[in-house]
């Protein structure tokens, strides 16, 4: 694939074919896998990957288990023994106290340093099995097989892994690599419209940050996304994986500050989850209309123009999603930012724009405009 690919918009991806590319990093690289509803082959690529598998751990979302999770485990149930855990949905999965029942159910399935775990389902799932799979044992193989379009383009890929404490989200964490990534495009068909709609945020998030021509393929395919159509979901996951990929190998412990533009719309996004109450908005909602305040903000400080917050918020709104909170509170939201991981020395950070496919952290420590930033978008 070269880097002007995604740019036809072209069927390029029919139903089984496959695209690869793969995670730069060294002994700790590897193969992130995009595939077209082909998901009777993962257990195979698995086996592939990891030739000396003899015990997979499957830990899925409850709400897949039945259509993905169960075909695995039948799967790799024939050539070698596979256990099977299920997460309820959602975000209270990601706490200390599932966790601890996964490490239970680690070793009453006599899980040990061959096993491998199997992480099936969106952010959740990943995040804590990965966790699971960084710590049991001071560490086992783990596989991300991601069932929803924001954990294929962002958080499957680039091992970070984690719970939430009382006090914050992704608090308590490891840095874990995966040993492999399949994404089929088919499990997205499962996803409802605002699970997926939420995806597109990370999507648009990549081309706002890191690749003006893919932002413009957005805006000529956005349509084609919000159906779903294989293909350009295919591409665009693609594209996006790319990106992430190459971010993550630059700075795979966001040390530099190079990774930490991935976090593009988060600082404001994580505020107005935590303000809003967990669960009022999804993740992809909350970090869109984050990026409709980060721009606010970057245009404020002479960083961009009228034209950049206009494009974003157009494409934002043709893919179904928020720009605008009425209820946003700076009162509420700025103590919630300051606990934010980017915080240096109680400085702000924030990921700011300077133009379409770019962005940088900026430390921000003036209040009044920060404010105006978040009532801009009431
Ligand atoms: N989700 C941001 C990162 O992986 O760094």
């Amino acid at each position: 694939m070269n880097d002007t690919d995604h740019l036809t918009g072209e069927n390029r991806l029919p139903q089984g074919r496959t695209d690869e590319l793969r995670v730069e990093l060294g002994g700790r690289g590897y193969p992130i896998i995009v595939q077209c509803d082909a998901w009777d082959s993962v257990v195979n690529r698995v086996r592939q990957s990891l030739p000396d598998l003899t015990h997979t751990l499957v830990v899925c979302d409850e709400a897949v288990r039945q259509r993905w999770g169960n075909p695995l485990v039948e799967g790799f149930g024939e050539t070698g023994r596979c256990d099977l855990f299920t997460v309820p949905s959602g975000e209270p999965s990601k706490s200390l106290e599932s966790l601890g029942r996964l490490w239970d159910w680690m070793l009453a399935s006599g899980a040990d340093r061959r096993s491998v775990v199997i992480a099936v389902g969106g952010g959740v799932v990943g995040d804590l099995a990965g966790f699971a799979a960084a710590t049991y044992a001071r560490g086992i193989r783990l596989v991300q097989l991601p069932t929803t379009l924001l954990s294929m383009v962002d958080s499957s890929v680039g091992g970070k892994t984690g719970i939430n404490l009382a006090g914050g989200k992704n608090l308590v964490g490891a840095f874990w690599q995966p040993s492999l990534v399949v994404i089929d495009t088919a499990t997205l068909r499962t996803l409802d419209d605002r699970g997926y709609r939420g995806g597109l945020a990370e999507v648009i998030k990549y081309g706002l940050i890191e690749d003006a021509d893919f932002f413009d393929w957005l805006e000529a395919n956005a349509d084609h996304l919000l159906a779903r159509r294989d293909d350009v979901v295919a591409r665009a996951i693609m594209t996006c994986c790319r990106i992430k990929a190459a971010v993550v190998a630059d700075d795979e412990r966001e040390t530099s500050g190079r990774r930490a533009i991935l976090n593009y719309g988060h600082t404001f996004g994580h505020a107005i989850e935590a303000t809003a109450g967990y669960g009022v908005f999804t993740h992809g909602e909350a970090v869109a209309i984050g990026m409709a305040m980060a721009a606010r903000l970057a245009r404020s400080l002479g960083r961009i123009g009228d034209e950049f917050v206009a494009r974003q918020d157009v494409l934002l709104t043709a893919c179904g999603l928020p720009t605008r909170w009425p209820e946003a509170d700076p009162q509420a939201m700025v103590p919630v930012m300051k606990k934010d991981k980017k915080v240096a020395h109680a400085l702000l950070r924030f990921v700011l724009p300077t133009r379409i496919g770019h962005v940088e952290l900026v430390a921000c420590d003036s209040l009044p405009e920060i404010e105006a930033a978040i009532l801009a978008c009431r």
